[in-house]
């Protein structure tokens, strides 16, 4: 490998060459990196009617103790449900409640995990027929050790906000949170969160999974999604609006493509908020009227665009502005630096992708000038036949065809739009099972191509990021957690080996081999900012034959 260090031209990299795709997908948000314990904290995961579902809370005591039920009779006017517990057992006589109560417990998303000596902050709506002491538990998983306690006495049948800090005495991952009384009655419970006082910056993000993607120094962090942004139906799509204001008020929806609940707790806020910790650009995918069965006709798709225009503001309007305002009220008065925009995802062959593409973009042009649009569609061998800064472009494949592709873009326009690969891996089973050596390899000599082809590819992420071990919608995944671990797999760290990518300096190579088809190579100068002294890093790849 010859690598030219006194290159006359050297080629800068963009600063967001290399960066995150965050979807909310295998419960990459909702039981992961959103430090949120409970899990349908609002009973409303069957929806606004009732019955509701309040899986996975579950019922302690039988019938003959207790009858639990959800209600509409919550204090909150987008999320009504409530559950209410009618308790027929009493505290003695001959319909005495069993020594530790009926109730009800969570168990969070398969097991909360309990730390000794950590602080949870624990909140809760209740009301009731009558005085009722409720005795609020961190458990086991079967309810027998008590790892912090505290009682509440209701008061009455107006809605009361309890909040209490429960400091764990003992550790246990596979924990859960039980209310439970012995006392006969009727009591309502609504909007029951438990959350560690230990999150990143108190934001809400749980520590050990926002270091592994802050440790990949992103150059940009794409958000909400994915399929999770489109929905199978666009009922179930990700509304922005339903997703901010207090926690208490967001409705949660069911993201019917990854089939799964979420609480909404980690909302389009949450996810600017995210980005501007991680010290990245955000980029905001939204829906643009098109679901993967449904869509919104073009001449009716100015609802849509001003929904995106409001969201547009709340990131970036004036403290005083209507929806910048709320975005101040929950603590950010300064506008977060949202300059990019993706109109969908996926959605290029939709019938309406075009009409509804352009509503939006000559929407958001005319308010936001400095906003670069992304398109669905690709622009890497034909031109578009509509305006975009950049296009987007996805590959899921196998090993070979995977390194195959590193030098796909060297045959690319250069006079059109830029390329954002917003979604890449080697996603075979055999090639890549939930995370192989072989299928990093083979990205890595990709992420090299588009390394050396940076000045056409300003944006690139492996997909999907987050996989929690007991919801697999997706494999393979970067990153493999638990509700107390979390491990990289080899995809994660064939991208902390690009981690230094960003803003540095690409020199030109040549490589004299016999082996052309099955080696890649680029060198970059960079800068460590800690030492500031100068490196450079030779990358060589040969894609190998079997699965390591
Ligand atoms: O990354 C998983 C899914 O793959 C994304 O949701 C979607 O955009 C793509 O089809």
């Amino acid at each position: 490998l010859f690598v030219n260090a006194s290159d006359t031209s050297p080629c800068p990299i963009p600063d967001t060459l290399f960066g995150i795709f965050f979807e909310e997908i295998n419960h990459a948000g909702a039981g992961g990196l959103w430090a949120e314990l409970v899990s349908n904290r609002g009973f409303e995961a069957g929806g606004q009617n009732i019955p509701s579902n309040i899986y996975p809370w579950s019922v302690i005591g039988d019938e003959s103790m207790l009858i639990v039920a959800t209600d509409r009779s919550s204090c909150f006017d987008r999320n009504k449900i409530a559950l209410q517990m009618n308790v027929l057992c009493n505290n003695g006589g001959p319909n005495a409640c069993p020594a530790e109560g009926v109730g009800i417990y969570n168990p969070g998303f398969w097991g909360m995990n309990i730390v000794e000596g950590k602080m949870y902050k624990l909140v809760l709506y209740v009301r009731s027929l009558g005085p009722i002491d409720v005795l609020v538990s961190l458990t086991d998983s079967q309810g027998v050790q008590k790892l912090a306690t505290a009682n509440i006495m209701t008061s009455g049948v107006k809605w009361t906000k309890v909040e209490i800090l429960l400091k764990a005495k003992g550790s246990n991952y596979n924990s859960r949170l039980q209310l439970t009384t012995r006392r006969k009655g009727v009591v309502w419970f609504d909007q029951v969160s438990l959350t560690p006082l230990d999150t990143y910056k108190g934001h809400g993000f749980r520590n050990d999974l926002f270091q592994m993607i802050k440790d990949l120094k992103p150059g940009f962090l794409r958000f909400p999604g994915g399929c999770f942004v489109e929905g199978d139906w666009l009922m179930n799509a990700f509304r922005w609006k339903e997703t901010v204001g207090p926690w208490e008020e967001r409705p949660g929806h069911f993201g019917d493509v990854w089939k799964y609940w979420t609480d909404d707790g980690f909302g389009h806020y949450e996810f600017l908020q995210l980005a501007e910790d991680l010290g990245t650009v955000p980029i905001w995918v939204f829906n643009n009227g098109i679901s993967h069965n449904d869509e919104v006709n073009t001449s009716v798709i100015l609802p849509f665009v001003q929904e995106i225009l409001d969201g547009l503001e709340f990131a970036r309007g004036h403290p005083k502005s209507r929806w910048g305002s709320l975005r101040a009220a929950m603590g950010h008065p300064a506008p977060f630096n949202l300059k990019y925009v993706a109109i969908g995802n996926e959605d290029c062959e939709k019938f309406n992708y075009r009409g509804n593409y352009l509503k939006f973009y000559d929407a958001i042009r005319q308010a936001y000038p400095d906003i670069k649009m992304i398109s669905n569609c690709d622009a890497s061998r034909a031109p578009l036949d509509h305006p975009a800064d950049l296009y987007d472009y996805h590959i899921y494949s196998d090993a070979k065809t995977m390194f195959e592709k590193s030098n796909y873009f060297d045959k690319a326009p250069r006079n059109g739009p830029k390329a954002f690969v917003s979604e890449y891996a080697v996603t075979t089973a055999d090639d890549a099972g939930t995370g192989t050596l072989l299928a990093a390899i083979a990205e890595a000599g990709f992420a090299i191509g588009l390394e050396k082809n940076s000045d056409l590819v300003n944006m690139a992420s492996y997909a999907p990021l987050y996989v929690h071990v007991n919801d697999r919608r997706w494999n393979p995944d970067a990153i493999v957690f638990n509700a107390s671990h979390a491990y990289g797999t080899p995809s994660y760290w064939m991208q902390h080996f690009f981690k230094d990518s960003n803003g540095a300096t690409l020199l030109s190579t040549s490589l004299q081999t016999d082996l052309t088809d099955r080696l890649v190579a680029s060198a970059i100068m960079w800068q460590n900012p800690v030492n500031m002294n100068t490196y450079l890093r030779i990358k060589v790849q040969q894609l190998p034959q079997n699965r390591v």
